[in-house]
């Protein structure tokens, strides 16, 4: 199964202690890092004590981000427990606790006492089959006019695996581009934005990667198979099948 590390707190913690001050990118699961959380936050129009649901939320990165840019409440919520604890704890590390929280819960599960005012999802419907179904579990997390924005891979379902959200390819669902966007639209949502950002996406790699791996702890040292299923991933966006999505919707 993809999404099994444990342990992730201990690994975090000991590559921070031998690698005091360099954090990087170590906590953003998605391709594009934090600058790809950057693009996504203007498209969410946010107020000032707006909340923001983070779906999928990984170790936390995009919704410590958001917070710290914008001042907003966030909460992320993850099936995964491990990655939750992992989250709970770099949060408390950056002194957030007071703006970003955490729920181990699968979003067809979660009931909100308040509608949020705008949610983002990144990297997490590859995971899923039916993608109506879990649009509209969003949609219902949301105050009328909510805006959400997405952070999606496209493509044909047939890959080298492993890839950072599936090993072996049993449990992806990988969709093209046009059959995401019905989905979406199908769950209640009204694009405002849907961009093909792989250009941006391959300048990034060209950038970060230039001089080999970054210095420091990052992500594969995080993931089972990490080194593979990021080069894998690299590979695929740069000559091969997978395009970057960034979407911006209104409920
Ligand atoms: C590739 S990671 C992306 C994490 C985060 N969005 C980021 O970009 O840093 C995918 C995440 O989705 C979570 N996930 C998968 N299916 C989920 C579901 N039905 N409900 C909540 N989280 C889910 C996984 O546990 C994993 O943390």
């Amino acid at each position: 199964m993809t999404y099994d590390e444990t342990g992730i707190d201990r690994t975090i913690d000991r590559l921070l202690r031998d690698h005091p001050g360099t954090p990087g990118d170590l906590d953003q699961f998605h391709i594009g890092g934090a600058d790809a959380v950057d693009l996504l936050i203007g498209g969410l129009a946010l107020a000032e004590g707006g909340t923001v649901l983070d779906v999928g939320s990984g170790f936390g990165g995009p919704a410590r981000q958001i917070a710290r840019r914008t001042g907003n409440r966030v909460t992320g919520v993850d099936i995964t427990p491990a990655y939750v604890t992992a989250a709970r704890a770099l949060t408390t590390g950056a002194g957030l606790d007071g703006l970003v929280r955490f729920e181990t819960c699968d979003i067809a599960a979660f009931a909100p006492e308040r509608p949020f005012q705008a949610a983002i999802t990144m990297h997490v419907q590859m995971n899923v089959g039916d993608k109506t179904a879990w649009f509209s579990h969003i949609a219902r997390c949301l105050a009328p006019g909510a805006r959400l924005a997405v952070w999606e891979a496209c493509g044909p379902p047939d890959l080298t695996w492993p890839m950072p959200w599936s090993l072996d390819g049993t449990d992806s669902f990988v969709v093209p581009a046009g059959a995401l966007l019905a989905s979406i639209e199908r769950a209640g949502f009204t694009t405002v934005e849907w961009a093909d950002e792989t250009p941006w996406v391959r300048d990034w790699i060209d950038k970060t990667f230039a001089d080999g791996p970054p210095d420091g702890p990052s992500l594969p040292m995080l993931l089972d198979d990490g080194y593979t299923r990021v080069i894998n991933y690299v590979t695929a966006l740069t000559d091969g099948p997978l395009e970057i999505r960034r979407g911006i919707f209104t409920r």
